[in-house]
């Protein structure tokens, strides 16, 4: 009987022993984890000011290197979390983004981004890149991307002269453009309006003696807002045309034309932009030209009529690798 008693009190040391050492054991385990996520950056950035859900959206978007900057500033900042939250933010660009703010102290965060997504914090021509043609259709070419001097799309065709002015099979588009220009001048004609080309391919040389043209009618400032340098012509694409209507092919009163307003309402419908917008100036480094529409298929098109924003903001966020 009293060995009995011996045993089961022994059974109950065990017990005893195991349940302190799993107490204990359970502890520790939760100091040693609490420790290990004081090391991560989660809970860095929430001593710096960041919520935790916060901390987590930055890690999440935010490459390495731009966490230990932001752990660097040592203080949260709204702005950076609301950066994250724009549309076109690039997380590459990240930086950059903070960096043009702070330096601008421009508060709209839309336009910062919209400007880094452009590169015109950058001055024009100062980049010289050269232009992925690899694109097809979808190209870019503007102050900042050029093409080769060389460069001739190889199924140029004339546009009949029913629908163009000039000299005799001088305007010249891309076939794509061509086929999609017909059925939108059908339709133009039958909403009662008679479109007609202007301009259309140009090459290297013929740029260059537009620009220099307004160069020496204008000055040189003017002549960059309204003209691009040769090489950094979307005209050299032979995917652009400047279009005018039979009635008025003035560059200063067409915009206010039904003409234009029916073009810049329904051309995306035909895989045609309005390239450079009367409110994008900033971003396209172009004066509104109402009459210059550039092809870049219907899908294209038709996002950037919707969500108003320029080829070359949606060639950064969509297009470029
Ligand atoms: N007028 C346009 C910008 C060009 O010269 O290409
Ligand atoms: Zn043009």
């Amino acid at each position: 009987m009293k060995k009995k008693l011996k045993v089961k009190s022994q059974v109950w040391y065990v017990v005893i022993i195991l349940i302190v050492l799993l107490i204990g054991g359970r502890y520790a385990y939760q100091k040693y984890q609490e420790m290990e996520y004081q090391k991560t950056n989660e809970y860095k950035l929430t001593t710096i000011g960041y919520t935790k859900k916060e901390a987590q959206t930055l890690i999440k978007k935010l490459s390495t290197k731009d966490i230990t900057y932001l752990l660097e500033l040592e203080e949260a900042d709204e702005v950076i979390v609301n950066l994250l939250k724009e549309k076109y933010f690039i997380p590459q660009y990240f930086t950059k983004y903070y960096e043009y703010y702070l330096k601008e102290k421009e508060e709209d965060l839309t336009k910062v981004v919209a400007t880094i997504n452009t590169n015109t914090d950058q001055e024009y021509y100062s980049l010289d890149l050269k232009t992925d043609m690899s694109k097809g259709d979808a190209i870019l070419v503007n102050k900042y991307y050029r093409l080769e001097a060389d460069y001739t799309p190889d199924d140029l065709v004339s546009v009949s002269m029913d629908y163009a002015w000039g000299d005799y099979g001088s305007i010249k588009v891309r076939q794509v453009v061509y086929d999609n220009f017909l059925n939108m001048w059908q339709e133009a004609q039958n909403s009662g309006f008679y479109l007609m080309i202007n301009s259309a391919f140009r090459s290297y040389a013929e740029q260059e003696e537009v620009y220099n043209n307004y160069k020496e009618s204008y000055g040189e400032n003017y002549a960059n807002s309204i003209a691009a340098k040769p090489g950094y012509s979307e005209h050299q694409t032979g995917l652009s045309i400047d279009v005018f209507s039979k009635t008025n092919s003035n560059r200063n009163t067409f915009k206010d034309s039904e003409a234009a307003k029916w073009l810049a309402n329904n051309a995306h419908r035909f895989g045609f932009i309005l390239r450079y917008p009367e409110d994008k100036v900033d971003l396209t480094g172009y004066n509104y030209e109402s009459w210059h529409f550039r092809y870049v298929g219907t899908d294209i098109a038709t996002y950037i009529y919707e969500n108003k924003i320029t080829f070359d903001e949606y060639y950064k966020f969509f297009l470029e690798k």
